[in-house]
């Protein structure tokens, strides 16, 4: 296609985005580049995706058209820093997927009138069911913003919100699927109390969770609804719902997300 993405920092997000780029077609091998402190990880993805790799992310910006920041947060400066001295990053679109940081702080550093996108993925994106939710500077103009939706729509969904709401983003999808999974672990520990062998308890309940994500996202139907739906008068689910509205279920579950956020929000702070 000619136009050329770089990813620096050869990690778990990026690798898991790379091959769903590859897998969608959007990317050949040949117009990815990536770049990595040490070779290890570099040499394993040259040989399973036949990807371009160095180990300098100046050259890599210097060569790519679209630059993904995929290092931590904590790195996130340095690697700024070196991508500064490069004389055509103005005519590049940055775009991050670092957990915390204000699209102001790249901004200072590089300059308001630099391309940049803040996002915020989550790890589904490494079985192509990602949710990308993307936040632009006015440096990005909407061709630059329908390939960054393209790019994410390759391991997932992706949705544009405005950034003032992406501690509620980290909270409700980026940091999420950890709360599910606790979920599953405890449906699965109350499956193997009444006698179910463990990993048919994980079986049942990680598919019963994927099911319901699926009805809850694709119907149309309220959850509401969908749970009124099951809940037959005098039956076994009702009883399972008293349990869980007993036990404060939805307010533990609603001041996780706000505790989550309030510390996304701290965080942010940090680089202000
Ligand atoms: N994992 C999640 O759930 C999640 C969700 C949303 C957003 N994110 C964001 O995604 C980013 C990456 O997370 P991850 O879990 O993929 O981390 P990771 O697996 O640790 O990957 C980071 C990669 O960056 C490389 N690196 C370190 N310093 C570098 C430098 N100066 N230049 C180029 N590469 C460098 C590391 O190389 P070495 O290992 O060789 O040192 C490593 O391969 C983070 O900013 C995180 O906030 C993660």
């Amino acid at each position: 296609m000619g136009v050329t993405i770089g990813f620096i920092g050869a990690g778990n997000m990026t690798t898991a985005i790379l091959k769903g780029l590859m897998a969608s077609g959007l990317f050949d091998a040949g117009d990815i580049i990536v770049s990595n402190p040490t070779r290890d990880k570099l040499d394993l993805l040259q040989k399973n995706c036949g990807v371009k790799t160095t180990t300098d992310n100046r050259a890599l910006a210097a060569e790519a058209d679209y630059i993904l920041l995929g290092v931590k947060p904590g790195i996130i400066p340095e690697v700024l820093h070196q991508l500064k001295g490069e004389t055509s990053l103005k005519e590049k679109l940055l775009i991050s997927i670092a957990a915390g940081i204000p699209i102001a702080y790249y901004e200072g550093i590089l300059g308001e009138d630099q391309p940049f996108v803040r996002t915020m993925p989550n790890t589904p994106a490494m079985v192509g069911e990602g949710m990308t939710v993307i936040a632009a500077n006015h440096g990005v103009d909407a061709e630059g913003l329908a390939m960054v939706k393209r790019i994410f729509d390759a391991v997932g969904k992706s949705l544009v919100v405005p950034e003032a709401l992406f501690d509620a983003v980290t909270a409700a999808s980026g940091s999420s699927p950890a709360m599910v999974y606790v979920f599953i672990e405890a449906l699965a520990d109350g499956a193997v109390l009444k006698g179910l062998p463990r990993e048919t308890a994980y079986a049942l309940a990680s598919q019963a969770v994927l099911g319901a994500a699926k009805m809850a996202r694709d119907s149309g139907l309220h959850p509401g609804a969908l749970k009124d739906a099951v809940t037959s008068p005098g039956g076994t689910t009702i009883e399972a719902i008293k349990v869980l509205e007993d036990r404060g279920f939805r307010g533990a579950v609603m001041e996780a997300v706000k505790q989550c956020a309030d510390k996304s929000h701290e965080i942010s702070n940090k680089f202000k």
